[in-house]
């Protein structure tokens, strides 16, 4: 199904085939428009390439389901300390990112700088927080032990048996559905042409990517291809086998309720993102102005399934209601299930590949909400030096072939970190 990779020493858009006559010609052709997808064509529109971005539906994808965390903190897991570096270089941008963001698309996201409330229920998870909170110091973050009753005097709608929690405040969250469909507005004021079918296979030609052909026949060509089409990047047809992604589904289902207005002058049903792990499962719930709480997730290794389960509802209530006793009396207003796309070693998949002319932008996991304004910066800087700023290196798709990445024509040292 796949032709074979020639390694080449040129990335840049301006060595490209010549668009076919008559074609649709862009420098950055993006493939998959959820959030990732558009940030970087927003990115790569503001340095002045001209880009188009296919997707039947734009503005989708996983954002659609996820919770909105940017727990930089709270989710550290053991192994995962370079992409730390890479989670917090992307939570120190969202203020400035939904400044801009907002005033180029007119919309807010709902980033809200509420901070988390990470609990322990028994004395299993107390240990298991105790060793995150060694974990969180020994990597110089900030985040303070608390009792049981400083908990609850924070959430008051906690359960009486919290063994106790950490304090991170720097962990906060944001609206995904706000932030994709602010995401696509930006891109249709920054110029990005939509073309809302799916893609059927990568096209490439004289050893390098040209563009795409759509499920409804059309042939798209570009100076430089993006793959960012979440769980579903390692499908894509046409792309040799030696630089498809090695990115897997990962299920989610979440829940949306409803949480009763405060009383005036009174205390909100929850007031920060709040997490546990409930019988090794993770749970948080994570409450927005507008009254809705989310409530997730399970992680469930079932391929391509999006099945909103009987039993998936049921684990999360119960561990929800150990965990916060008046959450049964919310209206549930929404069930979704969704795909986080999943590489060997959850992170993500950035900039050039083998194949001349293919960036990927992909395998972002439990973090591309979190790592969406780095991810666009990252993108843009690739797409138009060629090469990957230093501190996204680690990142490359390389990591996983045994191919190395082209070498730039224009190579460039930047020595700002990302
Ligand atoms: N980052 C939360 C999740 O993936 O469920």
């Amino acid at each position: 199904m796949h032709s074979s990779v020639t390694p080449s020493t040129a990335t840049s858009s301006t060595s490209a085939a010549p668009p076919p006559p008559g074609g649709q010609h862009a420098d950055v052709l993006v493939i998959g428009g959820g959030i990732i997808g558009l940030v970087t064509a927003w990115r790569a529109a503001g340095r002045g390439l001209r880009t188009a971005v296919v997707d039947p539906a734009p503005g989708g994808g996983a954002a659609h389901i996820a919770a909105g965390m940017l727990a930089a903190v709270t989710e550290l897991h053991y192994g995962e300390q370079t992409l730390l570096g890479l989670n917090l270089a992307s939570a120190r941008r969202y203020p400035d990112f939904t400044a801009e963001l907002e005033e180029a698309s007119g919309r807010r996201i709902g980033y809200r700088r509420c901070g988390t409330l990470a609990v322990a229920l028994d004395a299993d998870d107390r240990a298991l927080l105790r060793e995150l909170h060694a974990l969180q110091l020994r990597s110089g973050l900030d985040s303070e032990w608390l009792t049981g009753r400083e908990c609850r005097r924070l959430e008051p709608m906690l359960a009486p048996g919290v063994r106790g929690g950490l304090r991170v405040d720097g962990d906060h969250q944001v609206d995904p559905r706000r932030l994709a469909g602010a995401l696509l507005i930006a891109c249709e004021r920054a110029g990005v042409v939509f073309h809302r079918a799916s893609a059927e296979r990568l096209t490439v030609a004289r050893g390098r990517a040209s563009g795409a052909e759509l499920a409804d026949g059309t042939r798209l060509s570009a100076g430089q291809v993006v793959l960012a089409a979440g769980s579903r990047s390692g499908q894509l047809a046409g792309v040799p086998d030696a630089v498809l992604p090695p990115v897997r589904p990962v299920k989610g289902q979440v829940l949306r309720l409803r949480m009763p207005a405060p009383p005036a002058g009174g205390a909100a049903f929850l007031s920060r993102t709040v997490r546990a792990v409930v019988r090794g499962g993770p749970l948080y719930l994570v409450p927005r102005e507008n009254g809705e709480l989310v409530l997730g997730a399970t992680s469930e290794e079932l391929g391509w399934d999006t099945t909103v389960t009987a039993g998936g509802v049921y684990e999360l209530l119960r561990d929800a209601h150990e965990l916060l006793p008046g959450i049964t009396e919310l209206p549930l207003a929404e069930t979704c299930a969704g795909l986080r796309p999943t590489s060997p070693d959850n992170a993500p998949l950035l900039g050039p590949t083998a194949l001349p002319g293919l960036q990927l932008a992909t395998g972002h996991f439990r973090n591309g909400v979190l790592l969406t304004p780095v991810t666009g910066d990252v993108m843009a800087e690739a797409l138009t030096t060629g090469e990957l700023p230093a501190a996204a290196r680690p990142f490359s798709p390389t990591r996983f072939s045994a191919v190395p990445a082209p070498v730039p024509q224009r190579a460039r040292v930047l020595e700002e970190s990302v």
